[in-house]
This record gives structure tokens, sequence and C-alpha cells, in this order.
């Protein structure tokens, strides 16, 4: 455990006061835009976790780390560009923060929202939001609008209401975000003392992506790493915009985090696998639900649907990646967020009286 030290009589934003070292401004301020006021709930430095089970799966000497991004205060990666974009919409005199969600940015806007003492608008595809995620932007006081139509739809209605100067908007066409979500490219690049050789994650707006690509292009610049990593996207086959080079109009997937046809990062994660000399792949929904009760049952790591895309997206790439690589795959949202698709494997649990005979039996010994 790092030795937590109290700032003593630093006012950040409207009289908050963080701890010494926690949250990604605080740790990277350097490497970020300017922020005067500091709304953080101590996002980031989740965990790298060494599997050897995938990597026993992938073979010929490759190590595969998870980097979890589920442990972040509002169990999503979101919150290391929430953080960031909501210190400088305040720091710039907005009323209002705004955003179009599948459901975590909405659930991390909330938080910061609440934290900072603003409203937050969240405009959400009707219907189409993990029960988690909604549960989260209600329990933080966000006005939530839902919408007869998809994400798509939503960002494009957030897009027109952020030229109104009372809303900042918070998706990651902020650069805020993608400024505050490079700082997990850093974490890596500190905790292994390199880049990996790849880098595997979900595709679903393509902010994340581009944010791991500018951290670890960043931190090489500077000399803190010898080389960056081939970076390996992953969409659901059902909606696959960027695998396919067209606007998806339908998207399905049971990966509700990335039901999005028309990404707004699209050409900076086109960018970012052509740079990285890396590729973008699809995985099936069977797949993905494969991954996610894989990592949950013999890792001990239970993320989302969509998170699993990049551990899915592993099996699948298994054979096309070099002897000794060193692999990361970024899992991106808890799984206790959506917890539908492992619900409906559970059937009816019928109670047994509450007698040890009866326990052990139903216990088969
Ligand atoms: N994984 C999860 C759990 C997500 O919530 C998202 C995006 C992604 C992956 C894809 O990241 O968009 O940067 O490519 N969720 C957004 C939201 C769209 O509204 O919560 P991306």
């Amino acid at each position: 455990m790092r030795p937590v030290k109290l700032k003593q009589g630093r006012p950040a934003c409207n009289a908050m006061h963080s701890i010494a070292g926690r949250g990604v401004i605080e740790r990277f301020r350097e490497f970020l835009p300017p922020c005067k006021g500091v709304v953080s709930l101590g996002e980031g430095d989740t965990p790298l976790v060494f599997s050897p089970k995938l990597s026993a799966r992938v073979g010929r000497g490759c190590e595969v780390f998870v980097k979890n991004e589920g442990l972040n205060p509002t169990g999503s990666f979101k919150d290391r560009g929430m953080t960031v974009a909501v210190s400088r919409a305040i720091d710039r005199g907005a009323r209002t923060l705004i955003c179009a969600s599948t459901g975590n940015t909405s659930a991390s806007a909330a938080a910061y929202a609440a934290r900072a003492g603003m409203p937050c608008a969240v405009v959400l595809p009707a219907g189409k939001i993990a029960t988690g995620k909604l549960i989260q932007a209600v329990a933080h006081g966000a006005k939530i609008i839902p919408i007869d139509g998809n994400f798509d739809d939503a960002l494009r209605i957030v897009r027109e209401l952020g030229e109104e100067k009372d809303f900042a908007i918070v998706n990651s066409i902020n650069p805020d975000r993608i400024a505050g979500q490079k700082t997990a490219a850093f974490e890596i690049i500190d905790e292994l003392g390199d880049a990996p050789d790849f880098h595997l994650l979900p595709v679903g707006n393509a902010g994340n992506i581009t944010a791991y690509w500018a951290g670890y292009r960043e931190y090489r610049h500077c000399g803190k790493s010898k080389t960056l990593p081939a970076m390996i996207g992953f969409q659901a086959a059902g909606a696959a915009p960027i695998f396919h080079n067209r606007v998806i109009e339908n998207p399905e997937t049971i990966a509700s985090a990335i039901r999005i046809g028309n990404p707004a990062s699209w050409k900076h994660a086109r960018a970012a696998m052509d740079e990285s000399k890396g590729a973008i792949d699809v995985v099936s929904d069977e797949e993905i639900l494969a991954a996610q009760s894989w990592l949950a049952s013999k890792e001990g790591i239970f993320v989302e649907p969509a998170s699993a895309a990049s551990i899915a997206g592993l099996v699948k790439w298994a054979d096309k990646i070099r002897d000794q690589s060193r692999i990361v795959c970024t899992v991106t949202g808890h799984g206790l967020k959506d917890p539908d698709a492992v619900l409906r494997n559970i059937g009816k649990l019928e109670p047994v009286p509450a007698k040890i005979d009866k326990v052990r039996r139903a216990l088969g010994f």
C-alpha cells in the first residue's frame, strides 16, 4: 500500500480535497491539460493482473495481462476521462454536463457531476441500457432522457445541444476525455517497464483505442518506453462499422455498451490501428458470452459483456500472435453493471430445508 498523506489547505474544486497521489490528475498532471480545481473520485491505478490461464491458452511463451478497468470508482474506464472533462468544464464555467451514452459514460458523468455539485443530463437509447448503469445514473441524480433511437441518434442530439453555451459535452468527442483515458497506457508502461507487444481492447465509439494509442506514443516520446504495441480492436459482429468500413444503421449485440453503428472517433481509431500495425476484428455474441463466463470462472475477474470482447478477441487471435509476446487485454467495465445475461443462466434456485443433512445431500456428499 502506498502511504496516504492528506494535503494541507489546498482548496480543490468546490472545497474538495483530494488525497495526495490518488486520481489520474494528481498522478499524471504534467501529461494532462491544465485543471485548476480537481473533481476526483480516486480513479485510475487499476490492477494489471497477470493471467496464467490466458497465457497458457495462447501458449508459446506468451504472457497475458488483464488491465481491470472495472475497478474504477463507477466501475468503468470512463472515470479516467471524466475527472479531466468535468474538472475542466467547471474551470470554463459550464453550468450543466450533458452526454449521450450506452450506459457507462452516463454513470460516470452522473457521479462526477454529483461530486462537483453540478446538474447532469444524460440522453440514452430507451430500453437499451444495462440495469446497473441506469441505476447508477438515477442514484447520482442525473436527469435521464430516454430517446426513441439508438446511441448514434443520442450523440447527434447531444452534439447539437452542446452548441448552446449552457451545456458542456462530456462524451469522448471532448478531447479532455481522451486525455484522461490515455493514463491507462501510462500505468501499463510504469508497471511493465515498457509497452506490451500487443494491446487488445473492445471498440464502440472508438475513444478508448484512440486514447491508449495517444498514451503509448506520448510515453515513448518522453523516453519512458522503447516500443509501441500493435493495437488490436474488437467490435461486436452485429455492430462493426469500422471492420466493415460502413455505417451500420441498426447495430445489434448483447454487449449493449458497444452497440454503436457510427463511431465518433472512427478516423482516429483507424489511424491507431494503421500506425501501430494493428487490426480491427469482430467477435460474435456467443464468443463474447463464452469469454465473459470463462474469465469469471477461471480467473476470478467478472466483467460486463462488452469488456469480454477483448478476451474473446485474444482467443480468436491466439495463433496470430508472435511467440514470447507480452499482451495486455483491457477489460473495460465491471460485470455487476449488466447482470442480465448471467441471470438468465441461473435457472430456478430451489431452497432446501435449513438442516445440515439436507444441505449435505444438496452438496452431493
Ligand atoms: N467497453 C465498455 C464497457 C464501454 O462502456 C464502452 C463504451 C466501450 C467498451 C467502448 O469504448 O466507446 O471508447 O470505443 N461506452 C460508451 C458509453 C459508448 O456511452 O458508455 P469506446
